[in-house]
């Protein structure tokens, strides 16, 4: 099987090329990746001499980049995108060209090479935001009502991905995912955010009053869920990934991290909201469960102190990250702290 990931050299896409290679030895995997801040080939290290493995960097905006990575291709799974939030609240035009019409250019690739599965990884934002005091969940069903810039631009991708599935008979499957957390993701999102600012004994920036919800899946479980997809999933289905099944808000978390790492609580620092910032997401994830048997490996404190050590034994990787670009951004996003 020969596989092409798009945004390989990101976070999730990294631990998905890790976790196939570890799982399917003998599949070729191609990552096309044009390397943007998030894009990092330090997280491949381990792998980049694997004959099984080629990187293309490139952009999936450039149809004819894309059009040379699709050549005897399978298999489509396509992480290539903005992914932060708040980068969409600041400029929201690089989110519109990759997230949207860098699918299309994708989408347009594998329908004409007759890819056997294009699977779009997708995002819970899509669904909008609940109430604190609501106790429902989104799942496959729910409407979407985008509210960022963001999960607009993944929102239309989706509907794209959708669009060639039913006019063109595109073999796909799209899953939405919840907040992913573990090794290799760039120290912008909440949780490698604060366990890198508090090694390095600088305060956390927490938004607002702190109380809003997240469903939260360790990025391995994604990988497997993902697997099965591919394996087992049917063509043209949606399927929810999520990892709780019940409510956990911004500060209890914070407060975890604070715990295992032996910091005091006064490490928190109350910053001004996030405009348009969605209170609670929280998914149903009982489609997966069953039809394809998937639940997470283990719980959300068990994950999250394996992340913790992670970042604790891999300084050099969150350092040589958290510099140029990412101190322009910071100061930018939070101010001279
Ligand atoms: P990331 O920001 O860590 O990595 C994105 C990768 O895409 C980087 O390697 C970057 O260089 C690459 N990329 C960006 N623009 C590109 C372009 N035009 N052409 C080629 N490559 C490009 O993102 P992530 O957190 O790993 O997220 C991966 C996917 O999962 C995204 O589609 C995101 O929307 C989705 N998702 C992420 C989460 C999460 O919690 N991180 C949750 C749900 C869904
Ligand atoms: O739900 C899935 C989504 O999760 C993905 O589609 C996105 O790619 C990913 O970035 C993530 O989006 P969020 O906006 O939920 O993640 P983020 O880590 O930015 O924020 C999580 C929560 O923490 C949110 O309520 C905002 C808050 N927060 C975040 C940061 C960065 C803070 O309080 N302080 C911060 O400094």
């Amino acid at each position: 099987m020969k596989l092409l990931v798009t945004g390989g050299a990101g976070f999730i896409g990294s631990n998905f090329v890790h976790y196939w290679f570890k799982n399917h030895p003998k599949d070729l995997i191609v990552n096309l990746d044009k390397l943007t801040y998030a894009g990092n080939l330090e997280n491949l290290k381990s792998i980049e001499e694997n004959p099984n493995y080629s990187f293309i960097h490139g952009d999936i905006c450039d149809s004819q980049i894309v059009d040379r990575a699709m050549q005897g291709i399978d298999i489509v799974v396509h992480f290539a995108a903005e992914s932060h939030v708040d980068r969409s609240i600041i400029d929201p035009s690089e989110f519109v060209k990759t997230n949207v019409l860098g699918t299309q250019i994708l989408l347009d690739a594998a329908l004409k090479h007759k890819v056997k599965r294009f699977h779009h990884i997708s995002t819970d934002e899509v669904y909008g935001s609940l109430k604190l005091e609501d106790t429902s969940k989104f799942n496959e069903r729910t409407n979407y009502d985008p509210r960022s810039p963001y999960s607009a631009s993944k929102a239309g991708s989706d509907y794209l991905v959708k669009a060639y599935y039913y006019t063109y008979g595109l073999p796909v499957t799209i899953s939405n995912c919840s907040n992913n957390f573990g090794p290799y993701q760039f120290p912008e999102k909440l949780i490698s955010l604060a366990i890198t600012n508090l090694l390095e004994n600088k305060k956390v920036p927490v938004y607002g009053d702190g109380l809003y919800v997240r469903d939260w899946l360790y990025v391995e479980d994604h990988c497997r869920a993902i697997d099965l997809i591919l394996q087992k999933g049917k063509i043209g289905q949606t399927y929810c990934i999520g990892g709780l099944t019940e409510d956990l808000n911004n500060i209890s978390i914070l407060k975890k991290i604070i715990k295992l790492l032996g910091k005091s609580e006064e490490s928190l620092e109350y910053v001004k909201d996030r405009p348009g910032h969605d209170r609670r997401y929280a998914l149903d994830w009982s489609k997966i469960k069953n039809e394809l048997g998937w639940q997470p490996l283990h719980n959300f404190d068990e994950w999250l102190e394996k992340t913790v050590g992670w970042y604790k034994e891999n300084r050099q990787w969150w350092k040589n990250v958290r510099n140029g670009e990412y101190q322009t951004y910071y100061e930018k996003q939070y101010g001279t702290r």
